[in-house]
């Protein structure tokens, strides 16, 4: 039989069942993913505002403690995203930190994307492709090897005077989706992110602005998975939120966020999609927990809605455990509280009085 380069058919049986069971379990009810998967260059950044040194050793307790927060991993986080340094190391007791999120069943991911890069041409000084494809099949086989069985790459589309442009999304939609088969065939599924910011150093754009942007990037992303020829079923979805830019005058409220995000995405995500985990990508902690919640509550959704929120779900326990030992607990309570008002919320059933009651 001739092989036809054309033909979309879909890939190996027995390898998309076990993709699929494993995209299930990360968007299981009430449950969402955690991502901690900041470079060394970010994870800096969020110690600077504790005044906390970044050390192999103070990354390793900070996210030990995360870890270890048993009610948290057991109940309401599906899965951690982490970082190629994290995913080798070990607690101070010497158990594999992997070891200890599998002990609470909660599944090892890991970012595979090495960074946004100035995308050479015209608009370079803004917008960015995401790299990492080089070597990308090697590096698959070794992290599943060390535990991972989900994966995230994430490309930045930003909205600024005349942009993004076509080029961009082009680029950054066409990496994302050969990172997705490559991960699909070494039995990973793969997180598609295209974050369009709201934060940074543009961002004045409307909501409608980012709407109209949100909505151009999916439609390219899809197109290209489709002709990567991506098991739909196999993989989930990590999109912004439709909001308005950070410095924006008119900021929509929480109910018109919800009804674009969800048009926007039932416009745009088939329904094979088994579900959607939203970015933070700078909203406060209840903010991002409120829409969530609000688009859950409206029912009727093809695929399940939950989140993967780095900012706004470890802000608070960053800020309690301030870098001290003796905040460990603290630390783990306030990560806890967090992860179970999204939870909570990606069953459309957090409000604002169970911030207080917990
Ligand atoms: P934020 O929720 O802080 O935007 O981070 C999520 C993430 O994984 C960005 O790539």
């Amino acid at each position: 039989m001739s092989f036809d380069p054309n033909d979309h058919a879909p890939t190996e049986a027995k390898m998309t069942e076990k993709l699929e069971d494993i995209a299930r379990a990360m968007v299981a009810p009430g449950k969402g993913i955690l991502a901690a998967d900041e470079s060394s260059g970010t994870i800096k950044k969020r110690f600077d505002k504790i005044n906390l040194a970044s050390t192999e050793d103070s990354r390793r307790d900070y996210r030990e403690m995360l870890f270890r927060s048993t009610d948290a991993m057991k109940n309401y986080v599906s899965g951690v995203i982490l970082y190629d340094e994290t995913i080798r190391q070990k607690a101070k007791d010497g158990t594999p930190l992997v070891d200890i999120m599998k002990a609470a069943g909660s599944i090892p991911g890991i970012k595979v994307d090495t960074g946004a890069k100035p995308l050479a041409g015209p608009t370079s000084k803004i917008e960015t492709v995401t790299e990492g494809l080089d070597g990308l099949r090697e590096r698959l086989a070794e992290y599943h090897a060390l535990g991972a069985r989900f994966a995230k790459w994430r490309g930045v589309i930003t909205i600024a005077d005349g942009l993004p442009s076509w080029n961009c999304i082009k680029a950054n939609a066409h990496g994302l989706a050969r990172y997705a088969a490559l991960c699909q065939e070494a039995g990973i599924v793969p997180i598609v992110e295209p974050e369009v910011l709201m934060d940074g150093a543009y961002c004045t754009h409307d909501i409608d602005e980012c709407y109209r942007v949100t909505e151009w990037t999916l439609r390219t992303v899809f197109r290209e998975l489709y002709d990567a020829r991506v098991s739909l079923e196999g993989m989930i979805v990590k999109p912004n939120m439709i909001v308005a830019g950070q410095k924006c005058a008119k900021q929509p409220s929480a109910a018109e966020v919800a009804e674009k995000t969800v048009r926007v995405l039932k416009s745009t995500v088939p329904s094979t999609v088994p579900g959607i985990a939203f970015l933070s990508g700078g909203q406060s902690d209840e903010v991002a927990t409120e829409h969530l919640s609000l688009m859950n509550a409206m029912g009727n959704l093809p695929w399940a809605l939950t989140f993967s929120y780095g900012r706004a779900l470890q802000a608070a326990a960053l800020q309690a455990w301030g870098g001290k030992s003796e905040n460990v607990a603290a630390g783990q309570r306030a990560f806890t509280h967090r992860a179970k008002m999204n939870s909570l919320a990606a069953l459309g059933k957090w409000d604002a009085k169970q911030e207080k009651a917990a």
